[in-house]
């Protein structure tokens, strides 16, 4: 099933949910004062941290996922993922990784030896009579593969299935995924709210990417009066997100008139042709992930996934997909089509426009007084739906200090 297809077959079931639009601007920014303190993140959610073929040939690799340093290495065809702490003077065990052994991990400082799959202190190089021998483990995460991607999970409760925390159809069975990450200098909420702010589409307006398609950007789109009403918000089983069709919920603008003469408008613009806008339907979902289907091109979605690294930065997950893709061989080579052709075109490209409004975003709200300066507009809905979804049904807010050492027995294998 495509993309667009999964969409309409998972119709929302469960709670209502109606985005609150307050009198005074003071009661509005209530109903998203938990998105507001989220700045680590939302705590109890799969996020990815990393890519399936960077882990290959047992290759360990480290990555901080909301603030919590982890390590991930496949051990027996499976991955296993330890925080990033050696027990005995909390220094990083990725500083320098000393793996002596398929399933063991050694701190470089002392050589205490951990076990990858139960984070059990096997042995201590320095001191193999210790009686803590055994006795301790380093803390665990739950690690789930899909799609090319290594998830884990970040937080205490167990864990709901991977599913209720990826962009919808994303894990459609024919879909073939491929791309790539990057950090990110800006928090995490500026590049979901860059994603589904449709009306940004004034910053690619000369994308070359229209052109290779032979497609057409309009200079900008305006959401059309009962924009509201028209988001297809998603609250029941499943991912809960927003879902935006550009094509039915807004106007195209062709050009801007600043007076004096001058004119803005798109470089791909070509009057006189049939529009055929590029996006159809952008959402997103939580906690951190975005879908654009029929991106760049009808039978291809983009995903995206913009995970917290710490308040100011995210890794930035860049997924192009072919919506169905059976034959191993088409999927080989869909990848390379990736590597070679949309990789520059849309990630670097493209996507550059969008690094760059997340990185300007950065000052204004972490420094300075953008939560109770910014002036919305009633083409900025989908922001503050996406707000008050966050605030209404994330499973919790990460916070410093939320991965707490463990320092008993008894942790187990994910
Ligand atoms: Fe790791 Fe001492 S700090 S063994
Ligand atoms: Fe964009």
């Amino acid at each position: 099933m495509n993309a667009a297809g999964s969409a309409s077959a998972a119709a929302a079931a469960g709670g209502r949910f109606e985005i609150q639009t307050p009198k005074s601007i003071r009661a509005l920014r209530k109903t998203w004062e938990l998105y507001r303190q989220a700045d680590l993140g939302l705590r109890n959610h799969w996020y990815p941290i990393c890519w399936a073929y960077e882990l290959a040939d047992g290759k360990p690799l480290a990555q901080k996922v909301l603030g919590e340093p982890i390590i991930v290495r496949r051990v027996d065809g499976k991955v296993y993922a330890l925080e990033d702490r050696c027990l005995h003077r909390r220094v990083p065990l990725s500083y320098r990784f000393e793996c002596f052994t398929k399933d063991t991990v050694t701190c470089w400082y002392h050589g205490f030896t951990y076990d990858w799959k139960t984070g059990v202190l096997r042995t201590i190089l320095t001191d193999p009579a210790c009686e803590l021998i055994g006795k301790m483990a380093v803390k665990t995460y739950r690690i789930e593969e899909a799609q090319g991607l290594v998830f884990v999970f970040i937080g205490d409760i167990e864990p709901p299935p991977l599913a209720d925390d990826v962009p919808l159809g994303f894990l459609d069975a024919n879909r073939v995924a491929h791309g790539r990450r990057i950090k990110v200098d800006s928090n995490w909420r500026w590049a979901c709210e860059n994603g589904l702010d449709s009306t940004h589409v004034y910053i690619h307006r000369n994308s070359r990417i229209a052109g290779a398609l032979d497609g057409i950007y309009p200079m900008g789109i305006a959401a059309k009066p009962d924009h509201a009403k028209l988001l297809d918000i998603r609250t029941g089983d499943g991912p809960k997100g927003l879902l935006d069709s550009l094509s039915e919920n807004y106007e195209p603008i062709w050009s801007g008139d600043i007076g004096e003469a001058t004119e803005v408008t798109s470089a791909q613009l070509k009057f006189g042709e049939e529009l055929d806008l590029v996006i159809p339907s952008v959402g997103i979902w939580m906690p951190c992930g975005v879908s654009v289907f029929d991106f760049p091109k009808r039978g291809m979605s983009a995903y995206e996934f913009y995970v917290p690294i710490d308040k100011k930065s995210h890794m930035y997950f860049q997924i192009s997909t072919k919506d169905d893709c059976p034959d191993l061989k088409e999927a080989a080579v869909f990848r390379r089509l990736v590597d070679d052709f949309w990789g520059p075109l849309v990630f670097d490209e493209f996507n550059g426009d969008d690094v760059m409004a997340r990185e300007g975003l950065e000052d204004g709200y972490t420094n300075g007084d953008g939560w109770q300066q910014e002036y919305l507009t009633p083409n900025d809905i989908p922001v503050i739906a996406w707000r008050q979804l966050v605030s209404r049904y994330a499973r919790g807010v990460q916070q410093i200090g939320s991965n707490g050492p463990r320092d008993g027995a008894g942790a187990t294998a994910p």
